[in-house]
């Protein structure tokens, strides 16, 4: 069984009829966006979602899930999305997609923020998956010098032979940390740098966890 199924299965139960959803992006809402698509012909939910990637707008589009512009949003009711990784106070490490600017302006503006991951992203500690943190290409290096400041190894994301570039037209750096111990205090750090667009770590944003195991069961905490 499919565990990161399983806990998208799971989350989607939590759409109602009528609802406003933000639609995660990576191979974890991948499955949930399948299954909103299902429940809505069998069910027939009458739903419209905002979508944090031009992949899963892409994808919505094709399965006839109807999408609005972030212009025409007025509440979300719901988001569902994966993580890179989660902790016990369920903070999380997300943007391993490179999706982590929208992925936050969509979860921070959603009544309900559901997380869905397979039981290998439970972590205690934060940071062993490095922290993209997406920044302006202009003038790059200056930035990253700062982040290499807070104390980890930056490394700028590639894509093939060629720089990364997030859907916004930026870059992403994905910082090595080992072990972020106050999540907290560093999102907050990294946020002062000018250059940094945004950050990928999650802190006291999730409303619910949503955890797939092999055996296709599922925890919900
Ligand atoms: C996308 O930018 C990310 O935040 C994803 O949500 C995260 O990387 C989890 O992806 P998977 O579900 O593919 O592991």
């Amino acid at each position: 069984m499919n565990a990161k199924k399983a806990a998208a299965d799971k989350a989607v139960e939590l759409i109602q009829d009528g609802m406003t959803v933000g639609l995660g992006t990576g191979s974890t809402a991948y499955w949930a966006i399948h299954r909103i698509a299902e429940r809505m012909k069998e069910e027939g939910l009458q739903l419209q979602a905002v979508s944090s990637s031009k992949n899963s707008e892409q994808l919505a589009n094709q399965l006839g899930i109807p999408i609005i512009p972030f212009s025409a949003v007025e509440t979300i009711d719901i988001t569902i999305d994966g993580a890179d990784e989660v902790d016990g106070e369920s903070s999380l490490i997300k943007g391993g997609g490179g999706a982590l600017l929208r992925e936050k302006i969509i979860a921070s503006n959603s009544k309900e923020f559901v997380v869905i991951v397979d039981e290998s992203k439970l972590v205690e500690t934060l940071g062993k998956f490095p922290l993209p943190i997406e920044i302006v290409p202009f003038a790059a290096e200056l930035t990253i010098r700062r982040l290499e400041q807070l104390g980890c190894r930056p490394v700028v994301r590639m894509a093939d032979e060629s720089t990364f570039i997030t859907d916004n037209g930026n870059w992403i750096v994905d910082c090595h940390f080992d072990e972020i111990k106050r999540p907290g205090e560093l999102g907050e750090r990294i946020k002062t740098i000018p250059g940094v667009v945004e950050h990928g770590l999650f802190v006291q944003m999730a409303s619910t966890i949503v955890v797939g195991h092999l055996d296709g069961t599922t925890t919900v905490r």
